[in-house]
C-alpha cells in the first residue's frame, strides 16, 4: 500500500515523507516545486513533478499508483500578507487545488485524506487555549481558503465517503535532528528562521513587532511544535482513519505559549550568538496570543510530541542552518 504526499517537497511535507519512510511506508510524492525543493524529498520516495490543478497529471499518477491507502495533502500557499494582497491566488491554489484533488480521489476510489489546516481558521481567538470546537472566523484570505477546504472535504465525506482528518497547526519550527533537511522558504516569514538569519549575520537585526500586548512581557505569544512531532501526527491520523474511525479535526500545538522575547532569548542560548533586536510598533492583524488546546490529538490519536523544550527545537533549526547556510541552494541566488 502506498501513501501519496502532495506538497512532499515542502518544509513540513519533506519531514513527513522522511518519517513515513523511516517507519516502513511506501511513499509517492506529488509537488510542482513552486515553493518546495527536489533535494528535500527522501530518495526512497517516488517523485512526480506536477500541479494539483492538473487533472490529467493527477490521473496519470493515480493510474500508476494503484494501491493508495491514503493521501496527505500539504500543497498550498501560506503567506498571510500575500493572501491579503492577492486573495484569488490563495482561493485558486488552496481551495481550487483541493477540489481537483478530491475529484481525482473520488474517481480513483481513494477514500482517506489527511490535510494541513491552520490556526488561522480561528481568527482572533475568543478564549485561550483555543479548542477545536471554538468558532472559526478567519481574519485573512489564507485562513478562509483553508476553512473552505475543511468545509468542502466535509461535504465530500458525506457524498462520496472520503474520510478526512484536518490538522490545524499552530507555529511549526525546527528540523530533522541530523540537519539533513530543514526549513527553506523564500521569502522567509517565520520568526525562528528569521532570528537564525540574524544569528548567522544574514540580517542586521530582529524587529519585535509590538511590545505593549497584554502578555507576560508585552510581546506576542505563540505555540511552537517541532516539525518531526507534527509529521508523526499525520501518520497517526492516517492510522486512525485506517482503523475505521470517523472524520475529525485536531489542533496540533504544544499547549505552551512562548513570547517573541522568550523565543529570542532561547535562540541566543541555542546559538551562542548575541542576535541584536529592536522594538517596533505592532503589525496590523497580529493576535496577541495564540495557544492551542491539543489534548484531543494526544487522547484520540495517541500523539506524544518528543520536543517540549523550545531551546531544543531551535537547536535543531540552527543545526540545519549552520550545515546548509544557503538552504537547498536551488533558487539560483548568489
Ligand atoms: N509552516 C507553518 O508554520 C504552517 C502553519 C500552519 C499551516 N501550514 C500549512 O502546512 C502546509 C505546508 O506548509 P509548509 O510550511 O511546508 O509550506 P511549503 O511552501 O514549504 O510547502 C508547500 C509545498 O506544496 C507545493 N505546492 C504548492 N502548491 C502546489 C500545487 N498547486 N501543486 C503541487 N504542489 C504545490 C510547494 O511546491 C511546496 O513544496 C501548507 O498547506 C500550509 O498552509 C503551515
Amino acid at each position: 500500500m502506498t501513501v501519496v504526499v502532495l506538497g512532499g517537497a515542502g518544509y513540513i511535507g519533506s519531514h513527513t515523507v522522511d518519517r513515513l519512510i523511516e517507519k516502513g511506508y511506501d511513499v509517492a510524492v506529488i509537488d510542482n516545486l513552486i515553493t518546495g525543493h527536489r533535494a528535500a524529498v527522501n530518495p526512497k520516495a517516488r517523485f512526480y513533478q506536477g500541479d494539483i490543478h492538473d487533472r490529467a497529471f493527477l490521473d496519470e499518477v493515480f493510474n500508476k499508483e494503484t494501491n493508495v491507502e491514503g493521501v496527505i495533502h500539504f500543497a498550498a500557499f501560506s503567506i498571510v500578507p500575500e493572501s491579503m494582497k492577492d486573495p484569488l491566488k490563495y482561493f485558486d491554489n488552496n481551495t481550487g487545488g483541493m477540489i481537483t484533488l478530491l475529484k481525482a480521489m473520488r474517481d480513483h476510489n481513494i477514500k482517506r485524506i489527511i490535510f494541513s489546516s491552520t490556526a488561522a481558521t480561528y481568527g482572533e481567538p475568543k478564549q485561550i487555549p483555543i479548542k477545536e470546537t471554538d468558532p472559526q472566523i478567519p481574519t485573512n484570505p489564507y485562513g478562509e481558503s483553508k476553512l473552505c477546504m475543511e468545509k468542502i472535504i466535509h461535504w465530500s465525506d458525506l457524498a462520496y465517503g472520503i474520510k478526512f482528518v484536518a490538522l490545524r497547526y499552530f507555529n511549526v519550527a525546527g528540523a530533522k535532528a541530523d540537519g539533513s533537511i530543514g526549513e527553506d522558504h523564500h521569502p522567509e516569514t517565520h520568526l525562528i528562521p528569521i532570528i537564525l538569519q540574524v544569528a548567522a549575520g544574514e540580517r542586521t537585526g530582529l524587529k519585535i513587532f509590538g511590545t505593549d500586548y497584554p502578555t507576560k512581557d508585552g510581546t506576542n505569544v505563540r505555540d511552537y511544535v517541532h516539525v518531526v512531532d507534527l509529521a508523526d501526527a499525520h501518520i497517526l491520523a492516517l492510522e486512525y482513519l485506517k482503523a475505521g474511525n470517523d472524520s475529525n479535526a485536531f489542533n496540533l500545538g504544544s499547549s505552551t505559549g512562548f513570547s517573541n522575547k522568550e523565543i529570542l532569548e532561547a535562540a541566543r542560548k541555542a546559538t551562542g550568538k548575541e542576535i541584536p533586536a529592536e522594538d517596533a510598533p505592532r503589525r496590523a492583524g497580529d493576535p496577541s496570543t495564540l495557544i492551542a488546546a491539543s489534548d484531543k490529538a494526544r487522547k484520540v490519536l495517541g500523539w506524544k510530541p518528543q520536543y517540549d523544550d523550545v531551546e531544543e527545537i531551535i537547536k535543531t533549526a540552527w543545526n540545519w542552518k549552520t550545515s546548509h547556510p544557503k538552504g537547498y541552494n536551488d533558487r539560483g541566488e548568489a
